[in-house]
């Protein structure tokens, strides 16, 4: 008997045909449960819209908001490995076959021919300034020219193992683009320079591969990125865009050891001594030539 009315207790919660309420109300007060909460959803919805739309109206399309408006550019090599470690042994040329290849896949729009139709001829040593005149954006932006002979014996055109075969490689740096960056300030170049990287060996002692690196050549001479390549002012306004890069190569190291280099870049208005971002303004790798004679 007592189990029968708690099963009936039960049907009436749900259903109760008596007072015709649903789970312990009317239809009508779950009408107004559900009104209440289709109201609540339909302002939150029209909220988030036009949170939205108004973020959107402040964007500019072609100064992205939230773009990397670094202090400091990072810098990279190519031929770019995982670790930054280029190791290979001389004889063996499927060992520095692959760095060949990606400096030649790299350096490929890089073509005279390429550039030449692609980009202007600019006035070097000033900054080509293109900007807009108040609303009327001054689009598209030209780029100016950096052609793959500028890297002479660093190009591949007459050298076309650059220096791999003969254990006096070139690398390439490239300083990565930061939108309206300007960099040295009253006309001085920006440059990079390359020398042997300090490296802890014990408790307060260091050491560095200064004798093993021997002498460098820079391309083009003295190392630097041409003022005429700044400001850049983005992938959208400036679609031919090509990077200026720097080609260093080693023309005296010593074999069958580790050799490890810092490069950075010398502009009198970027720091490159950020103890936690080991990629501004400058960067390291490590170099190792293997030989069997
Ligand atoms: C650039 O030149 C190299 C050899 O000079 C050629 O192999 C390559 O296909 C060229 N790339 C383009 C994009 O023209
Ligand atoms: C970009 O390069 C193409 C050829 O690849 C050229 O037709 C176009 O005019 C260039 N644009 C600018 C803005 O220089
Ligand atoms: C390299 O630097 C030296 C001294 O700073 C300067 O006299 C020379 O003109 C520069 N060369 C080039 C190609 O910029
Ligand atoms: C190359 O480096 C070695 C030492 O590693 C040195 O004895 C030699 O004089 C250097 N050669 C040149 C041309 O600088």
């Amino acid at each position: 008997m007592a189990k029968d009315d708690k099963k009936n207790e039960w049907k009436e919660f749900f259903w109760n045909p008596r007072t015709r309420e649903f789970c312990g109300r009317t239809a009508s007060s779950w009408g107004l449960i559900f009104l209440f909460y289709l109201a609540f959803y339909i302002f939150l919805a029209g909220l988030f819209t036009l949170t939205m739309y108004v973020m959107l109206l402040t964007l500019d399309d072609n100064t992205p908001t939230y773009q990397d408006r670094l202090a400091t550019p990072g810098m990279m090599i190519r031929p770019r490995s995982e670790d930054l470690e280029i190791t290979y042994t001389k004889e063996n040329t499927e060992s520095w076959d692959m760095y060949v290849q990606a400096l030649n896949r790299f350096l490929s729009p890089y073509n005279d021919s390429v550039q030449e139709q692609k980009n202007h001829e600019c006035t070097p040593d000033k900054y080509f300034i293109q900007d807009d005149s108040g609303n009327v954006k001054n689009n598209p932006k030209r780029s100016c020219q950096f052609k793959r002979s500028i890297l002479e014996d660093c190009s591949g055109l007459y050298d076309r193992y650059y220096g791999y075969n003969d254990g006096k490689p070139c690398i390439i740096i490239k300083l990565n683009r930061v939108i309206g960056m300007l960099p040295g300030k009253d006309g001085q170049t920006p440059s990079v320079s390359c020398g042997p990287r300090r490296y802890k060996i014990g408790k307060d002692e260091w050491a560095d591969d200064t004798d093993k690196m021997g002498e460098v050549v820079y391309f083009p001479r003295n190392g630097t990125f041409n003022l005429m390549y700044y400001p850049y002012y983005g992938k959208k306004a400036q679609v031919n865009y090509s990077q200026p890069l720097v080609a260093i190569k080693f023309l005296n190291m010593t074999l069958n050891t580790d050799i490890n280099v810092e490069c950075k870049i010398n502009a009198n208005n970027i720091p490159t001594n950020n103890e936690r971002d080991k990629f501004a303004g400058r960067v390291s790798f490590k170099l190792r030539i293997n030989s069997r004679n």
